[in-house]
């Protein structure tokens, strides 16, 4: 125990200076200051001395962190007594000021058995408490040795200093308290450990591979109560003595929708910036992430709530955000060097932003030094509990002779105590947390009297009834607590497990926190500054949220909701999933839609799976709304919109049933703006995966509606997507017609109108230069170049990639240009910036792009590096899931390469089959030049069967459904000159070369104006 000794400073002057009667005032006004002080440690206050005050910490009851406690209300008596000092000083024109001592020492059990006070032989500690007091320095806390050696490495402390004490001959050390250093808490009082030896060397064994370089994760696994977070303290001190850091983040029942909010915390704990401003924290942040480039700290600040609000944050893709998150994460993880262990408690109510998050995280795991403990109950079958290469601890009940270890701890050897300890034992059934409460029960109901660990019974055990279960202990023993204290409790349950009294003070409760620390249902956690409390265990929290009336939680819910508004107003987009929870839970649904609707918003270009959640549940809440009035029909409608519009981008394969919904209740609502809107959803799904010929259906289905609402801006923006499709598909005369509209909205304005991609006119452009060129009119290559010109200006991603790819892609392909210096350049810097946006699909699209370009060039490198890169995006598509409808093009392009290495057997059937595909798909914009690859495949080749295959191919090709299509004459005309030629017809070669060269010339399609040069 400690013992603190608190005087002031020449008080015989001041009383002969205010007088004896307001001096007592002053004192009163300072010992209440004091005494709540104490009580706010955890020490107990003792006999005051005239002016002067004592108190002990760690007797009557045990606390490990004595000395520290002590500490800490010392400091914090002087922080008091400066603010009463000023008051004193304008008041009385005196100068307040006090002199504070500790001494530590042992207590001998039984020496204070006697009742709070009775320490009398306890004595000699207060004496040294007091002498160390009259050498401190007027303001000062000074320390014996024996306190100073137990903080050491906690607390500043002064030289070692050796000073003489009054009446004493010898001189003793002492060493002034300067301060503490940030503090990770202190720890609770707990009962001793019994059993989990196994678990605990199994865990340690862990430990020891970790500081070897080879981490692991643990799942820790049990239901409530058995000892799971008891386990994983018992680990954190094992760590901690030796030297190893602990951070850990707890999920609440509360916030389990709360996308981030796991993986912030975390993230928050091991970067050291808990508590910190915004500004001291970056700088901490940027510190230990020196390395990232600069885009990455802004993300990294965003994610960690410590982002600079002058700052825009990053215009990026959400996937590519969570991407760049998750590899900053880890690659930051497998830089480290220093072990340390993670915990993530209660992973059950985790987020699900959150735990794909971690997910990724675990796995780099193994090459770090980083022990990682997951817990968890039974019930949760989520990724954190599949971890592959994670072990498993299943906490079991403790065994018959634990728990009576266990119990008998509790309640100490009286003899008396004997049959309850029995009853106990045989109640709590192997769970811990149970026998604890019931004995906690049994003091509160004053069955058991005396102190923990040393109780006697005044009843028998077949007297005394216990709770059936663990939560009716807990429920009965907040059912007895004052109302005052009951209520806070209430509050706290509503806010989040880990409180301060702030926020209670915001909800207009009076929070009455010494009674629920010494009832152990709450510990304080956080001592400087403003003080933090935590559930003593999260079964509290779910009983005390339980046990109140739903209306008054509803109540407090919504003053939670505006508590934060309040606090938090300039980062409301950042709560709007928290304060939409807590709308949602005081039966607020008007008000919690619309915040849920907002946070989806927000969310939407940060983390699509994170926006989707929150859109699930403002649908939910939408939907549980009475009535069927117009507006409901319209909230009903909103996230469902959301949702479908996005399914696609999260591959969801539940999509169908909600489409059909949204079909239904746009009918009813007369609403064709948000059907079509949502179309997008299955349309760009389809697309993706290759389904062309639905992606078709759906693309007209929604072009006709945006006709029908004949909102040409409407039409410009949102129809970009179906129009692609179109362009695949070889409707080129649709695409002709909306491209002309979309050029006449836009009006020459590049800038306007960005719902889906930066410059609606350049993509416009880009395809009516594709149609143009389709038909033989002319003009395609001035909207070519004005398209270029316009998306280069743009410098937004998307629309880049978007341009680039119809002009050259498509370009090149039907031999309308060549893959000249200026192809490449072009696409070259369109990377370029691709890759600074971290717009994923914006690179993979270019990249895709790029090694096509390459691949129609001259020379051996530029083909070499088209061959990697399209071997390489192949994979890309594949593994992502997206532009699957490209493959057999690449798998033509592809093919070639094969056979033009010599390999013709091999490429041949490979060409053949994408060719057949692209029938089969109705990919017509695709079908004509892969159709010319295969034939000058075939030819290359050269048996009579190749080229009877290429006279079916080429009659094939000229009754394809190409209408009107020159591409589709020219490539014709190609392909019977070279088959002429292969056949031996020589005159037949020369008219079919000349009418080719004769349509290329005026065409001016420079690509097969090189191609028929080529042609001897
Ligand atoms: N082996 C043990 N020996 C002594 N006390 C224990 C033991 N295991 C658990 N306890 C005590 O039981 C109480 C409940 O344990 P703990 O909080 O670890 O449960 P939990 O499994 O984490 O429950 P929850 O799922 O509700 O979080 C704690 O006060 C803890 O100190
Ligand atoms: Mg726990």
């Amino acid at each position: 125990m400690t013992v603190l000794f608190a005087d002031v400073v020449h008080s015989m002057d001041i009383a002969r200076l205010v007088g004896a009667e307001r001096l007592r005032e002053i004192m009163a006004q300072l010992v209440k200051c004091v005494n709540s002080v104490i009580q706010r440690y955890g020490g107990t206050v003792g006999s005051f001395t005239g002016d002067g005050v004592m108190a002990i910490f760690g007797a009557p009851t045990a606390l490990e962190d004595h000395a520290i406690r002590a500490c800490l209300a010392a400091l914090a008596i002087q922080e008091e007594a400066k603010q009463l000092a000023v008051e004193v000083q304008t008041r009385d024109d005196v100068e307040l000021l006090l002199r504070v001592g500790l001494n530590s020492g042992q207590v001998i059990a039984g020496e204070i058995a006697s009742g709070p006070f009775g320490y009398t032989t306890i004595g000699e500690h207060v004496g040294m408490a007091q002498r160390m007091e009259s050498v401190a320095p007027p303001g000062g806390v000074m320390l014996s040795a024996s306190t100073a050696r137990l903080v050491d490495g906690v607390a500043a402390l002064g030289e070692p200093e050796v000073v003489r004490i009054k009446g004493s001959e010898e001189p003793v050390p002492a060493r002034q308290l300067l301060g503490m250093n940030q503090h990770r808490g202190v720890k609770r009082a707990e009962s001793n450990l019994v059993g989990r030896r196994w678990e605990i060397s199994a865990v340690a064994g862990l430990l020891d591979r970790a500081v070897d370089g080879h981490g692991g994760v643990v799942g820790v696994v049990g239901p409530p109560g058995i000892g799971k977070s008891r386990l994983v303290r018992e680990v954190a001190a094992m760590a901690a003595q030796r030297g190893v850091e602990v951070f850990t983040a707890f999920c609440e029942s509360h916030t389990s929708q709360v996308p981030f909010q796991v993986v912030t915390r975390l993230m928050r704990a091991a970067t050291g910036v808990e508590g910190l401003e915004s500004e001291a924290a970056r700088a901490i942040a940027r510190n230990q992430f020196s390395d990232a480039e600069a885009e990455d700290s802004l993300l990294f600040e965003d994610l960690l709530g410590i982002g600079d609000p002058s700052a825009s944050a990053p215009r990026i893709d959400p996937d590519a955000r969570r991407r760049r998150l998750t590899a900053m994460v880890n690659a930051a993880s497998l830089a480290t060097e220093t072990t340390a262990v993670y915990v993530v408690e209660d992973a059950h109510w985790i987020d699900e932003v959150s735990e794909s998050m971690l997910t990724d995280f675990l796995t780099v795991v193994p090459q770090t030094p980083l022990l990682t403990l997951v817990t968890y109950r039974p019930e949760y079958r989520g990724a954190l509990a599949q971890v592959p290469g994670a072990k498993t601890i299943a906490l079991a009940p403790l065994s018959d002779s634990e728990t009576a270890a266990l119990v008998s701890g509790l309640l100490g050897p009286d003899p008396s105590v004997v049959g309850l300890g029995q009853m106990i034992a045989d109640r709590a059934s192997g769970t811990p947390f149970f026998a604890e409460e019931i004995v906690r029960d049994l003091a509160d109901r004053g069955v058991l009297q005396g102190n923990p660990g040393a109780y006697m019974s005044t009843a028998e055990a077949a007297e005394v009834s216990v709770p059936p279960t663990l939560q009716a202990t807990i429920a009965a023993r907040i059912d007895r607590l004052d109302p005052k204290a009951k209520r806070t409790l209430s509050a706290a349950a509503v806010v989040r497990s880990r409180f301060g009294s702030d926020l209670l003070d915001a909800l207009g409760v009076d929070p009455v926190v010494a009674d629920l620390l010494a009832a152990q249902l709450i510990d304080q956690v956080r001592f400087t500054g403003q003080p933090e409390y935590v559930f003593h265990n999260p079964l509290i929290r779910t009983v005390a949220y339980e046990a109140q009336l739903k209306s008054d939680r509803a109540e407090l819910h919504r003053r939670v909701a505006a508590a934060i508004e309040r606090q938090t107003a300039r980062s409301l987009d950042e709560n709007a999933a928290l304060i939409a929870e807590h709308l949602e839970a005081a039966g607020d649904l008007h008000a919690a839609f619309d915040w849920h609707m907002r946070a989806g918003a927000w969310s939407n270009n940060r983390d699509i799976t994170a926006a989707r959640v929150s859109w699930e549940r403002s649908r939910r809440v939408a939907d549980a709304l009475p009535g069927e009035g117009p507006d409901r029909i319209a909230m009903r409608i909103a996230p469902r919109t959301a949702l479908c519009a996005t399914d696609w981008r999260v591959h969801a394969d539940d999509s169908g049933v909600r489409f059909e919904e949204l079909r239904e209740l746009c009918a009813l609502a007369g609403d064709k703006t948000s059907f079509a809107i949502a179309i997008g959803g299955p349309m760009a799904g389809h697309a993706q995966r290759g389904e062309v010929r639905d992606s078709r259906r759906l693309a007209s289905e929604q072009m006709a509606l945006f006709e029908s609402i004949g909102d040409p801006s409407l039409t410009a923006q949102a129809g970009i997507l179906a129009i692609g499709i179109k362009a695949q598909t070889g409707d080129l005369d649709e695409v002709l017609r909306w491209a002309q509209a979309t050029t006449d909205w836009a009006d020459g304005d590049p800038a306007k109108g960005n719902l889906v991609v930066g410059s609606p006119l350049a993509v416009a452009l880009s395809l009516r230069g594709l149609a143009r060129s389709w038909f033989g009119r002319s003009g395609w290559r001035e909207d070519f170049d004005q398209a270029v010109a316009f998306a280069e200006r743009s410098a937004d991603p998307l629309t880049l990639a978007v341009t680039v790819s119809w002009v050259y892609g498509m370009g090149t392909w039907n031999g309308v240009l060549r893959a000249d210096d200026a192809a490449v350049g072009t696409t070259e810097s369109a990377l370029q910036t691709a890759e600074a946006s971290g717009d994923n699909y914006a690179v993979v699209m270019v990249k895709w792009l790029l090694g096509c370009v390459l691949l129609l060039r001259d020379s051996e490198g530029d083909q070499h590096r088209g061959l990697e890169l399209l071997t390489q995006i192949r994979d890309t598509f594949i593994q992502q899931r997206i532009l699957l409808a490209e493959i057999p093009v690449l798998d033509v392009y592809l093919g070639r390469e094969q056979a033009r290495g010599g390999d013709r057997d091999g490429g041949i059937p490979v060409i053949r089959r994408s060719v057949d595909d692209m029938s089969t798909r109705g990919q017509v914009g695709y079908y004509i030049a892969a159709t010319g690859v295969l034939v000058e495949t075939l030819l290359s080749r050269g048996a009579a069967v190749d080229l009877e295959e290429a006279e079916a191919v080429i009659s094939r090709l000229e009754a394809a459904p190409a209408e009107a299509s020159v591409i589709r004459d020219i490539w014709v005309l190609r392909l019977r000159a070279l088959l002429a030629r292969a056949n031996g017809d020589k005159s037949g070669y020369l008219d079919c070369r000349g009418r080719y060269r004769a349509l290329a010339t005026s065409l001016g399609f420079e690509g097969h104006v090189a191609w028929v040069e080529a042609m001897p």
